[in-house]
């Protein structure tokens, strides 16, 4: 283990090498660098990887396109209400509010950063047209009440799955899931996003408003063409993934079982070694079904300041996931959530990501065990 670290180890960080560089040549060399073949079969590929060969996968350019025009998809209209847990990355209510709907900030689960189901039900209103839970860090814990209530209220349900590529049980649900391919995903595609869809009349509208509303026109992309007579009916967008993004996601899927591999050592290595600190709690990280995709860390005892400035000190990178979005004026509306607040002072992520080694994954635990024994 190396004691002292002259290094930067970074909170989160892509693995990128030849094959990934081979893929952008590939592209380059064929002159063709916008939605296109590459775009097809990297669809095709994630389906059979992912075991869904019986629904529809839907490459964009980011998860906020996906979840943006997934709210479109199932007719979400400027004035509607979408409940959504405050506690996640500013795309979620964004692609909300690029709707023209309003987000309903919720508040969270305090052990899990899951949206806390009491707080969404007393917030649930005749305007309330969906919930958008997210799986914060992977964990879907009390996901089926969310569809149940849901279910009840006759209210849509989109999920945020933003964090939860290569996870075994959420992939196998019927619904919308949206996933993020950006440089710090479990898999990146330089910049990209995904949606499932198991209903084939909305993956069919997916498919037209993430190229500008074009009707019928993705296999013609998919051939390295296009449509020249067309007709459009709604509004769309230029939200479709290009070639170069889905031959760097080929390139990275070919190697996801090694992402994989060594995000769910990193982070067995921190569960292990840090569950006996007894001023931390440590959140339920699946690394038997999912890919882990950050490491946050409670410490119960005091606010993260001190911890945060010595790990920086330490030349260890460590960051807040995430601001609470009510706290932000364009999405404040005036009232209190007490449980997301707390965490936003006693959570920090902790490096977890594919270019670590063991040794920088020890020096990190090392000095979180130096900090909480002065
Ligand atoms: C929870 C969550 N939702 C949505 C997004 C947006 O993803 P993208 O960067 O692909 O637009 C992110 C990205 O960090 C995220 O963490």
């Amino acid at each position: 283990m190396s004691i002292s670290n002259n290094k930067l180890i970074k909170l989160s960080s892509p693995w990128y090498g030849q094959e990934e560089k081979d893929a952008v040549a590939r592209v380059l060399d064929s002159q063709v660098t916008c939605m296109g073949i590459e775009t097809k079969l990297f669809e095709e590929e994630l389906k059979k990887f992912l075991g869904r060969e019986d629904t529809n996968i839907i490459c964009v350019n980011s998860c906020t396109a996906a979840l943006q025009l997934s709210l479109q998809s199932i007719g979400i209209k400027p004035g509607d209400e979408v409940l959504v847990p405050t506690l996640t990355f500013i795309s979620t209510f964004q692609a909300i509010t690029a709707n023209g709907a309003i987000p309903i900030p919720c508040d969270v689960n305090r052990n899990t950063g899951f949206i806390d189901i009491n707080d969404l039900t007393n917030r649930i209103t005749n305007k309330t047209k969906c919930i958008l839970p997210v799986l914060y860090a992977g964990i879907d814990n009390n996901i089926n009440e969310i569809y149940e209530i849901a279910n009840d209220n006759n209210i849509k349900v989109i999920e945020d799955a933003a964090h939860s590529f290569g996870n075994k049980s959420i992939i196998k649900r019927s619904g919308i899931l949206c996933f993020s391919f950006d440089p710090i995903k479990n898999l990146s595609c330089g910049d990209g996003g995904m949606i499932v869809c198991s209903n084939n009349n909305i993956a069919e509208r997916l498919k037209d408003i993430r190229l500008l509303g074009v009707i019928g026109d993705t296999n013609n992309r998919y051939n390295n063409s296009r449509s020249w007579d067309f007709n459009v009916k709604e509004q769309g967008w230029r939200y479709h993934m290009n070639n170069i993004c889905a031959a760097i996601g080929r390139a990275q899927l070919s190697k996801f079982n090694k992402i994989k591999a060594l995000r769910c050592k990193y982070a067995d290595l921190y569960l292990e070694e840090l569950r006996n600190i007894d001023e931390l709690q440590l959140l339920p990280i699946d690394t038997i079904n999912g890919v882990p995709h950050i490491f946050p860390i409670i410490v119960k005892s005091q606010t993260v300041d001190n911890l945060k400035n010595f790990l920086l000190h330490n030349n260890i990178g460590c960051g807040t996931q995430y601001k609470p979005n009510h706290l932000l004026t364009y999405f404040n509306r005036g009232y209190h959530l007490p449980n997301a607040e707390w965490l936003y002072k006693h959570m920090l992520s902790i490096p977890l990501h594919p270019m670590l080694t063991e040794d920088d994954v020890y020096y990190v635990i090392s000095k979180i065990k130096d900090f909480f024994k002065k």
